[in-house]
């Protein structure tokens, strides 16, 4: 038996500490910090994701075996360097592989070495030679912060105008901090986005279900891009065919790429794909699981996930045998009214009950013995049904049982 501590506090990680709380193998459950819906399954302590002694005492002192860093920025600043060096066991990839993710001119660099289809990109360490390039572009284009950027710092200029102010934002103004000292300029790709998610040992990867997440804010793709506002998996448009050509052209050499540079990555890869009419292109790699995409897969997941973290780490993936259900998993996100912009926090939210499905806390805190709005993103209700139109009428049959001022939810999740 092992005593595990997840790191992090969104819908992400109440549904990893959901499905570690159903493994045979989990002694007692930690997570830091956690948030009000968590802390009904494991024990929290308010103490920052960056704060690895802090995490690090905590985490001796109530002899844990096991430390899931589960956000990026943790990942990327090195947390599983930092406790697998003092001698704990941590899931996620270490610093230089979690660079697929928090350097995307890395992560460029990376495809175009191994060639692993893309958008074709160009990179710009000055603002003035990304202006000069803007004179002969083909629009629309999609102008990006290298950094991470908490998923905003992606713009999609359909004219000159735009790109010019888009350049402004990030390399002048710096919206986004250090992440825009360099810009990447790409080609915009159409088509249908689909999420894949794999656990990867650094030799092997084994693929979750596929899914797709809808990232703008406001019904029929309207509106500002958010974290993502609710998913379903898997996607019916990523048939086998494509789960083919997903394998030989993008999952296998990347795994290849990884092992030739040299890097050791262990833990998840989510690949952000794009099925174009010139076949699937990786829009972005990310170091961890998704959100909202985690709260519709892993309640599909039948295998004990200890299982799956212990191969990864161990390098054994190939050894063991993975269990998903053929039932759809699906979750809708609750925000607060005026997310992904203006986001007022501190309601009272009241929950009437609810039948056959899982509610997941993102942004939820204790004030006085009370369950108040603590985040822009609220709540996921999840469900796992027989079919997509089964787990929409669920969720949607019940989502205003959940009740805070100014909550707001997409209404057209899963219609595809
Ligand atoms: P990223 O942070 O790279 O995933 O980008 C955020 C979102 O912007 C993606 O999920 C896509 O919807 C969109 N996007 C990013 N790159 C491109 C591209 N080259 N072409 C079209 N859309 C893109
Ligand atoms: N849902 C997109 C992400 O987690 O990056």
């Amino acid at each position: 038996m092992s005593n595990v501590l997840v790191m992090g506090s969104g819908g992400r990680e109440h549904a990893v500490c959901h499905t570690l709380k159903k493994s045979k193998r989990v002694d007692k459950l930690f997570c830091v910090p956690g948030n009000a819906g968590i802390a009904e399954i494991a024990e929290t302590k308010k103490l920052s994701v960056f704060d690895f002694d802090g995490i690090y005492e905590y985490a001796k002192e109530n002899n844990v075996d096991l430390i899931f860093v589960t956000p990026d920025d943790p990942l990327a600043k090195g947390a599983v360097d930092y406790f697998t060096e003092r001698g704990i066991r941590a899931f996620g990839p270490k610093a230089d592989a979690a660079r697929l993710e928090s350097s995307k001119a890395f992560s460029k660099d990376f495809m175009a070495r191994h060639g692993i289809p893309t958008a074709k990109s160009v990179i710009f360490d000055s603002s003035e030679k990304a202006t000069e390039y803007l004179d002969n572009a083909r629009y629309p284009l999609v102008i990006k912060a290298d950094g991470l950027a908490l998923g905003k710092g992606v713009l999609i200029c359909s004219d000159r105008s735009e790109a010019q102010s888009a350049i402004e934002q990030l390399m002048v103004s710096k919206a986004f901090g250090d992440a825009g000292d360099r810009i990447l300029i790409e080609e915009f790709l159409s088509g249908r986005e689909v999420t894949v998610m794999a656990f990867c040992d650094g030799k092997h990867i084994s693929v979750m279900p596929s899914s797709q997440d809808h990232k703008r804010a406001y019904d029929g793709d309207k509106g500002l891009n958010t974290g993502g506002m609710g998913a379903f998996a898997p996607s019916p448009f990523f048939t086998e065919a494509k789960k083919s050509e997903f394998m030989e052209k993008i999952a296998l050499p990347t795994v290849k790429g990884l092992i030739e540079d040299g890097i050791d990555y262990k833990g998840v890869i989510y690949f952000g794909l794009m099925m174009t009419d010139d076949g699937l292109k990786v829009i972005e790699y990310n170091s961890r699981l998704g959100d909202p995409e985690t709260e519709a897969v892993l309640p599909l997941l039948e295998s004990d996930i200890m299982d799956i973290i212990d191969a990864c780490i161990d390098g054994k993936l190939d050894k063991i045998d993975i269990k998903w259900s053929d039932k759809t998993g699906f979750t809708v996100v609750i925000a607060s009214g005026g997310y992904p912009s203006n986001v007022i926090k501190g309601y009272e939210i009241s929950i009437g009950k609810l039948n056959d499905v899982v509610l997941f806390h993102a942004g939820t805190a204790l004030k006085d013995g009370k369950l108040v709005t603590s985040g822009g993103r609220v709540f996921e209700l999840s469900a796992v049904a027989d079919d997509l139109d089964e787990a929409r009428k669920l969720v949607y049959g019940q989502i205003d049982k959940i009740g805070f001022k100014d909550s707001r939810y997409r209404t057209d999740i899963g219609k595809v």
